[in-house]
């Protein structure tokens, strides 16, 4: 594998019984790259992050990730690999604390590195003072800075990141991706994915829009404007005619009227 690329899909084919949810996809990300996934609900965007985490495995096709194969080295990996599922599952009967300390314990960190870094992204988020409140009594936007935090904890070299902006107040949301764009000039690369066209155009190299199972579109928004024959338009013009949801328009007009 070429070690300029941090993950590499040729050919990926998943199915779900009759559901095709990721249909030939070829697609290279480079070392120290935000790249954005895009798409509508179903288009396989998380199925495409969970085969490269090793959690899916594909029918057809091979999935490198950091030069390792993931069928062969699962482990190896997901120790280089920080993800936010889509929703987030923590055990909530542990206090905020207790549950990135398991973390930490799991990744094998020391412990005063752990309990440093823990302070600083505590802090950084805002959730100081709190950390010793049971996950159950936080905010859904709390719990995805927990979830974030144990993505981020052990330093990898990839993050993964699933629809992580949702629940965020704009402060916090902010400071993820100002914190990504720091990652990105110590080659820490960044796979994201997003509906909010906003931040994928604000924020990432390059982002691929996937439909219906197939990456319809790859590119910088100078490529996907070209693409989409639209040359001064933002994400969301490009988005909507690429997917062919462009009549959505038409039917919000239709009912504003
Ligand atoms: N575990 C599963 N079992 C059956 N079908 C699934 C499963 N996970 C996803 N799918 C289906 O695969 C398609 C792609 O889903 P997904 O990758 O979650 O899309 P996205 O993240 O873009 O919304 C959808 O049609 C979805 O219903
Ligand atoms: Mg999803």
């Amino acid at each position: 594998m070429d070690s300029a690329y941090a993950v590499e899909l040729k050919g990926v084919v998943k199915r779900y019984n009759e559901i095709l949810a990721v249909n030939q996809v070829d697609l290279s990300i480079k070392t120290g790259e935000i790249f954005g996934l895009l798409g509508p609900n179903g288009s396989g965007k998380s199925t495409t992050m969970k085969m490269l985490l090793g959690l899916v495995q594909p029918d057809a096709g091979s999935v490198s990730v950091l030069g390792a194969d993931v069928q062969t080295d699962p482990v190896g990996v997901k120790q280089k690999v920080g993800y936010v599922p889509e929703a987030p599952r923590l055990y909530e009967f542990l206090t905020g604390i207790e549950y990135l300390d398991f973390i930490g314990d799991i990744y094998g960190m020391q412990t005063s590195e752990k309990k440093n870094r823990i302070n600083e992204y505590l802090k950084a988020l805002q959730l100081e003072g709190r950390e010793g409140d049971m996950i159950t009594s936080y905010s859904e936007g709390m719990k995805q800075k927990i979830a974030l935090i144990s993505a981020f904890l052990h330093k990898p070299k990839l993050l993964i990141l699933d629809e992580p902006l949702n629940a965020l107040d704009p402060r916090s949301a902010r400071i993820i991706k100002d914190f990504l764009q720091e990652l990105k000039t110590q080659d820490i690369t960044t796979i994201i994915s997003t509906h909010v066209l906003e931040i994928a155009q604000a924020m990432c190299d390059r982002v691929g829009i996937m439909y219906q199972g197939k990456l319809l579109a790859l590119g910088n928004m100078d490529e996907l404007r070209q693409m989409a024959k639209l040359p001064d338009s933002g994400l969301e013009d490009i988005f909507l005619k690429l997917t062919g949801t462009g009549d959505i328009r038409a039917v919000v007009e239709e009912l504003l009227k």
